[in-house]
């Protein structure tokens, strides 16, 4: 709702109250437009202030109300009849202003912020654009280029940023209220029309149409097929070339186009996912937040290689000291620098005093005696992380909790190392581990969930989207990622190359190709790992048996480019080639295309036309399948943890909404029938097997993705 009160007799304060953030609930809006129209016909009210409780303005259109059917005043109108009132309206801005809370205060006739508010229009983040007048009114109020940059992009700007583009007309550390008041009062009955942004004439560069062409291309290649910028550039685009009642029209049937659109749907979902993902739930529906994590004041990294600089940035970055310990003089020396160098380039980008002095270097184990944690990031080698545990159990002051990176080991194993296997839990990074967004936090059996709380604590205070995952081959990521992998490996030996897997890869939004990110990550880690499970052995990859293992199909083509020492990007060779090792951009490789056609007849292969629906269905639809494997599992609580890890950690693309969600906007019953198919031509990769619960979700319906856990729940209780 919205409440009116009189101060210093002739303002009337209309104050926004809808915790936590004051969205614009059909409740809200019907008391502005009650509001406004009695302060508007109270003749002692000479000007008006809108401000929200509790210190902040308005965080927007109550998403909860999307997907029902709209009730109360729309917000338009509501607008309109603020910005038309003969009495001067100030916002006052405090806390935060972002979606249709800043689309108010762009009504209003003055904009007053406190220095430490934030503003923004993030709709486009949801699928949507600004569309309560956004589009029409910020580029008349800061320009074109200035509102594109917003619109397009969701991002939010700070005050002092929002006063130099001429969103606010004023910023203050004392309380905007009170200033506001003020200034209302100090303005009463001056002329308002020039107030009117709607009345602005839109400044439009004499390059106009060079200008929207170069940032439609711009916006085209950066939202990788989602719809909802292309659309916030043609609504800033009308903005430029119609008068207002037009424009807002176009911003009208715009908004309805992306409304109604399944990108709208998935991109709202994922934001719904993100926080049931981190309400982190065991499988059973129990949750791990009831326990209470342990504070951290002092952590140590062990092995300071690429995870672990990485890590020591991270935790550093969060105001943790921090002992990084590296056994190898030369590793440690280059570590210094380049930790060093991480630091005070992020600092640099965030305005702060880098934090170098939390942290100290050692060769020697025994300097974590006093930490409260531990993460482990030595070479992937069982062998070795049980030794280093075992140190650390003896080093370490009780009680202190031993967390590893392993990407592919079992945490559970290396907790037997402990006397104290409570303490023990995956923290699994991605590379580079203090920029991506995503950590797994692996509990295994014997984990507490105190431990596990600690974790997931600590990742989110390093502003990480924190999963809690289960304890397996790959966990939930890697182990997903393995069937797709796999898959593209086998279009190539029927016929396709790397650059048409690839290709439809990324037109379907993926940030790169199943290759081209193999490349980048090095071809060499995962052989190494494979070498380590038995699976390659020397003479292997061109022997009889090549491609079978275990009695199933097998792909030997990267352990054959590694065998030839091509490791992708870092090795200037892969499955494409790089200008120089570590060079960035990929190119065709004859070689290789040479090398598959030698590979194909050495192995009697016939190469045959594959077209990118193929290679879409098998490699998306093994890797959902899996995921269905890993539900069933219990690995992860429900469909969302696992698009919460694909969008964050895999460069899922988000306006697909996660691969859980994908497969319900498919169909399950379609991606059932097409594993089937692929299973029955390919019946020796088990992969592509349908899970017995995605033919439990269809044989009950095909029920949506929020209501799998409650199939996945009766499936576990009847086991
Ligand atoms: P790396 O080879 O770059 O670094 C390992 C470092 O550990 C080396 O500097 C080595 O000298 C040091 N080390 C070895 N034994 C030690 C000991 N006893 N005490 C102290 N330091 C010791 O390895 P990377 O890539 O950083 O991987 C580390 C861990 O992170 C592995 O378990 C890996 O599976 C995991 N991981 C790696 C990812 C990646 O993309 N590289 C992603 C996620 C996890």
């Amino acid at each position: 709702m919205a409440q009116l009160t009189y101060v210093s007799r002739s303002v009337g304060l209309i104050t926004l109250q809808n915790p936590p953030v004051n969205a614009l609930s059909a409740a809200v809006r019907q008391g502005i437009v009650d509001t406004v129209e009695r302060a508007l016909n109270d003749p002692k009210v000479k000007s008006v202030v809108i401000c929200g409780q509790n210190g902040i303005f308005c965080g927007g259109a109550d998403i909860t109300e999307f997907n029902k059917n709209m009730t109360g005043p729309p917000l338009v109108p509501m607008i309109h009849a603020i910005e038309a009132m003969n009495k001067p309206v100030v916002a006052a801005i405090e806390g935060s202003a972002f979606g249709g809370g800043l689309e108010v205060a762009l009504g209003c006739h003055y904009r007053i912020a406190h220095s430490k508010a934030r503003l923004g229009l993030p709709e486009v983040t949801l699928g949507l654009l600004p569309g309560a007048g956004g589009t029409q009114r910020l580029p008349r109020l800061i320009g074109i280029p200035a509102a594109l940059s917003l619109i397009t992009t969701g991002r939010h700007v700070t005050a002092t940023e929002a006063l130099q583009l001429g969103i606010v007309d004023q910023v203050t550390d004392h309380n905007a209220v009170d200033v506001a008041v003020k200034f209302a009062q100090s303005i009463a009955g001056q002329p308002l029309d020039y107030r009117r942004i709607s009345n602005y004439p839109c400044p439009r560069p004499s390059d106009l149409d060079a200008l929207f062409e170069d940032m439609m291309q711009k916006v085209r290649q950066s939202a990788r097929g989602a719809i909802a910028p292309v659309a916030c550039v043609q609504a800033v685009r009308a903005a430029a070339t119609l008068p207002y009642a037009q424009g807002m029209e176009r911003e009208k049937e715009l908004m309805a186009t992306l409304f109604t659109s399944g990108q709208a749907r998935a991109l709202q979902y994922f934001f719904f996912a993100q926080r049931a993902a981190g309400k982190w739930m065991m499988p059973s529906g129990a949750r791990w937040d009831t326990s209470k994590p342990r504070p951290v004041h002092k952590a140590a990294v062990i092995g300071l290689g690429t995870m672990g600089r990485g890590i020591t940035v991270a935790l550093a970055q969060t105001g943790l000291s921090v002992v990084a310990v590296e056994t190898q003089e030369k590793q440690l020396m280059e570590a210094k620098q380049e930790v060093s160098g991480m630091l005070q380039r992020g600092a640099k980008r965030r305005g702060v005093a880098p934090a170098l002095d939390r942290i100290s270097y050692s060769q020697n184990i025994q300097a974590v005696a006093d930490v409260d944690l531990v993460i482990e990031a030595v070479f992937e080698n069982m062998a070795l992380k049980k030794k280093v545990f075992q140190q650390l159990s003896a080093v370490c002051k009780p009680g202190t909790f031993l967390f590893t990176n392993t990407s592919t080991l079992d945490v559970d194993q290396l907790a037997s190392e402990t006397p104290n296997p409570e303490l023990v839990v995956g923290m699994h990074f991605f590379a580079p581990a203090h920029v991506m967004k995503l950590l797994e936090v692996v509990y295994g059996p014997r984990s507490s969930p105190q431990a596990v709380a600690t974790a997931i604590q600590l990742g989110k205070k390093m502003g990480k989207a924190s999963v809690a995952v289960g304890n397996c081959h790959g966990f939930v990521g890697n182990r997903m990622l393995k069937p797709y992998i796999n898959q593209a490996s086998f279009l190539l030996e029927e016929g396709a190359t790397p650059e048409l897997v690839d290709r439809a890869l990324v037109e379907f939004g993926f940030s790169m190709g199943a290759f081209r990110m193999s490349d980048l990550s090095g071809l060499d880690i995962a052989w190494k790992i494979r070498k380590e499970e038995g699976m390659v052995q020397l003479g292997m990859a061109s022997g009889p048996s090549a491609r079978i293992r275990h009695g199933c199909r097998y792909s030997p083509l990267g352990d054959l480019l590694c065998e030839q020492g091509r490791f992708g990007q870092k090795s200037g060779q892969g499955w494409y080639q790089y200008d120089k090792p570590g060079g960035r951009i990929a190119r065709s490789d004859p070689w290789l295309h040479r090398f598959l056609e030698e590979y194909r007849a050495r192995h009697g292969l016939v190469a045959r036309n594959i077209d990118q629906q193929e290679v879409l269905e098998r490699c998306l639809y093994s890797l959902i399948n899996e995921g269905f494997r890993i539900l069933e599992d219990g690995i992860a609580a429900g469909p969302e943890d696992i698009d919460v890890i694909y969008v964050f950690g895999y460069g899922w693309p988000r306006h697909r909404g996660g691969p859980m969600f994908y497969a319900g906007m498919v169909g399950l019953a379609k991606v059932l029938e097409r594993l089937e198919h692929y299973h029955q031509a390919h019946p020796d990769v088990p992969s592509l097997q349908p899970c017995g619960l995605l033919r439990r979700l269809v044989a009950s319906g095909s029920p949506p993705v929020n209501k799998w856990r409650e199939v996945i729940k009766k499936l576990h209780s009847q086991l």
